[in-house]
């Protein structure tokens, strides 16, 4: 039983590295959780104004959730979704901030590729075409996280789809303040300078 604690627990090591909040102190743009909508993600150092900083925020936490996949999934396939699973909630309750760390869609994203790029590619393209369309990345995120259970269902995953749901309803609940704000007609747009 040792083993598949393990997956999970490396998979939650990796997965709880804030890299939106280190990224940000370390730039000297200060603690990212003061600003905007407080999250520790790419989207909300975008705030700052730095998209360099963004950017790597993006790329790294899509990388730590593909990583602890393809890690683990050098052992076996269900060591893989278990690490991908311990990364999520991870990157969602990182133990170093308290429990209350970001949102997942990034994370998301690269644990859904690292199972399957199929999975990644119609994820990516909900996320981006949402974004294009609309210019709300949480909007953009939730629509993308809903797709990997549907995605699932095409590609005859069955055994993943419970997996997806869950991981789909917790990314809904980490927005339930964007949801709030998109009904309200005050989620900010990617790009405008307005702070919530
Ligand atoms: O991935 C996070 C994004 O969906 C929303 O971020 O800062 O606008 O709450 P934020």
């Amino acid at each position: 039983w040792i083993e598949p604690v393990l997956a999970v627990l490396t998979g939650y090591l990796l997965g709880s590295i804030p890299f939106g909040l280190l990224l940000t102190r370390l730039t000297g743009g200060g603690d990212i959780r003061s600003i905007g909508s407080g999250n520790i993600g790419a989207t909300n150092v975008l705030r700052t104004g730095n998209k360099a900083v963004a950017a790597l925020t993006l790329l790294l936490d899509i990388g730590k959730g593909a990583v602890a996949v393809l890690l683990a999934n050098q052992f076996s396939e269900a060591w893989g979704i278990l690490a991908g699973m311990g990364a999520f909630l991870g990157h969602l309750y990182p133990v170093w901030l308290r429990f209350d760390g970001g949102k997942g869609v990034a994370t998301l994203l690269g644990i859904v590729t690292a199972i399957n790029p199929i999975l990644g590619a119609v994820f990516a393209v909900v996320w981006i075409g949402s974004l294009v369309i609309w210019r709300f990345s949480s909007l953009g995120g939730m629509l993308a996280a809903m797709s990997t259970p549907i995605t699932a269902v095409f590609l005859g995953k069955y055994t993943l789809i419970p997996m997806f749901i869950g991981f789909a309803l917790l990314v809904l609940w980490k927005h339930r303040s964007n949801i709030e704000r998109l009904m309200a007609g005050e989620e900010p747009k990617v790009g405008a300078s307005s702070k919530t």
